[in-house]
This record gives structure tokens, sequence and C-alpha cells, in this order.
């Protein structure tokens, strides 16, 4: 059985990938805000460095996969937050465990992206540009100017998935995988809040995929199994889409 670190482990689809790997007997090292086994805040270099080190005393420097789905939505207090969660949220923790999970002989990750990322208005984004190159003052600067959650959404989705299609070619080489999943709307408290939301309510509201619902937590839980397991062995720099068919309605040309 393996040693698997979740962010974002206390809600929504954090929460139900720990209920699927601890069903299925891996040992889980949870971390989110508060309640976790490591309690941190990803939003900070400082909060990134102590989820490194806790995640690594908690595993002995030898990790088998990480699933990185701790993430905030439009409607988070500040705009900068989006883009330290969750671009910066996740690659400096993985980059943080990356020796740990190359000790582990064939460590993998998954990294929990969105449709958002695929409906970047202009691709090379500024923002995102900014993220790719570790500036994290100039995209939260960046980000606070735009006073636009949604497209600091995107751009921060969009990043986070070029960094770990990125990373999976050097993982590959040392036997490691690394994907993506980019969901459509999931039931989640992070969704609620956006439907709950005066500025973007409607929008999500209309934005159905052509299955005609939102997905549960468990349907990219289920995403997650497959990635981790070794039904998926030769799947690595990945993005599965599971989204009830909205990428394919929104970009049916590009793949
Ligand atoms: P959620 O709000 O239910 O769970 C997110 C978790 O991340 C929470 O437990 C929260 O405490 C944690 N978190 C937030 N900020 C943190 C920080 N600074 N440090 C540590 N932990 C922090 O949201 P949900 O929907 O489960 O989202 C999970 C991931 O899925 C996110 O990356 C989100 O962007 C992505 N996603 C969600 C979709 C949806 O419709 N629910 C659609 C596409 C992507």
């Amino acid at each position: 059985m393996s040693t698997i670190a979740v962010t974002g482990a206390a809600s929504g689809i954090g929460a139900a990938v720990c209920r699927h790997l601890e069903a299925a007997g891996h040992t889980l090292i949870r971390v989110d805000l508060r309640d976790a086994d490591v309690n941190a805040d990803l939003s900070s270099a400082a909060g990134r460095q102590a989820a490194v080190e806790q995640t690594l005393s908690a595993c002995n420097n030898r990790l088998d996969a990480v699933v990185a789905c701790a993430g905030v939505g439009v409607t988070a207090p500040s705009v900068g937050l989006i883009v330290g969660v969750n671009y910066f949220g996740v690659s400096e923790y993985l980059d943080g465990l990356e020796d740990a999970l190359a000790a582990s002989g064939n460590g993998k990750a998954v990294i929990i992206g969105s449709v958002a990322g695929s409906h970047m208005v202009a691709t090379p984004h500024p923002m995102a540009a900014a993220m790719l190159e570790g500036d994290e003052a100039k995209a939260y600067q960046l980000a606070e100017e735009s006073a636009n959650p949604s497209a600091a959404y995107a751009a921060s989705k969009y990043a986070v998935t070029v960094f770990g299609r990125r990373k999976s070619v050097e993982w590959g080489k040392r036997g490691m995988r690394l994907n993506i999943i980019a969901p459509g709307a999931v039931e989640t408290p992070l969704h609620k809040a956006s439907l709950d939301d005066a500025r973007f309510g409607e929008a999500v509201k209309n934005f159905v995929a052509p299955m005609g619902r939102a997905g549960v937590p468990d349907e990219i839980a289920d995403g997650v199994d497959f990635l981790l397991s070794d039904q998926s062995a030769f799947v690595n720099g990945s993005v599965l889409f599971i989204d009830g068919g909205m990428d394919a309605m929104v970009r049916a040309n590009t793949f």
C-alpha cells in the first residue's frame, strides 16, 4: 500500500479523493488549512515551505503520490489568493516533494486543474506567464490590477496545467508520472459559492455541460484512482477532462 499526500483534503473533491484512497488501504497525509495531518496555508511561501517540511517528516522522505486538490474559486476573498493557492500552492509543494517521490521508485502526482484552464482568452497571458516564470509578486500584482477573478482563475488553471505538463517530461525520464484532471462544474462548496454569488451566479448556472448536470466529487476521485493505479502505467502528461463534455462543447477542434 502507498503513502499519499492530498492537499485540500478537508472538503469537496479532496475529501472524496481521501475517502477513495483510504478505502483502498492507502496511508494518507491530509493537508489543509486546519483539522488535517498537515495544517498549512498554501497561499504563502512560508506556508508552502511548512507544508513541504511537515509532509516530508510524516512520510520519512519517501512518498508514493501527491494529489494536489487545494484551490480557491472566483469568490476568493482576494484575486491574489487565486494565484497563490491555485498555482504556487501546487507548483512549490510538488517541487518540494519531488525527491521524496523519486525515492519511492515510481512516484506519481495528479493535479486538479479545471476546464477553465483551456478557456483563456489570450495565450500566452501575462498573468500566466508571470506564474510560469515563478514571479509570484508580479503575478499577484497583475491579478490585483485586473480585478477580474474569472481571468485570474483561468490563468491560474492554465499555468498550473502547463507546469504539470512540463514537469511530466522531466518526471517521465525518472520513472515518475504526473497527470492533470480538468473537472467541469462539480457540486462542492466552491461551486456553490460561485452559484450563490451575485457577480458570477447567472453565468455559472448557464454554463451547463452537454450531459445536462454538474459532476459529483466521487466522479473526479474515480479519475484520480485511475491515474494513480497501474492501469494508467503509460499515462503521463495527460489532461483528463472529467466534465460531462464541456470542453468538447467549447472547443471541439482543439485538443
Ligand atoms: P472546496 O472549496 O470544496 O475544497 C477546497 C479545499 O482547499 C478546502 O478544504 C480548502 O480549505 C482548501 N484550501 C483552500 N485554500 C487553501 C490554502 N491556502 N491552503 C491550504 N488549503 C487550502 O473546493 P473543490 O471544488 O473541492 O475544489 C478542489 C479543486 O478542484 C480546486 O483546485 C478547484 O479549483 C478545482 N475545481 C473545482 C471545480 C468545481 O466545480 N467544484 C471545477 C474545476 C476545478
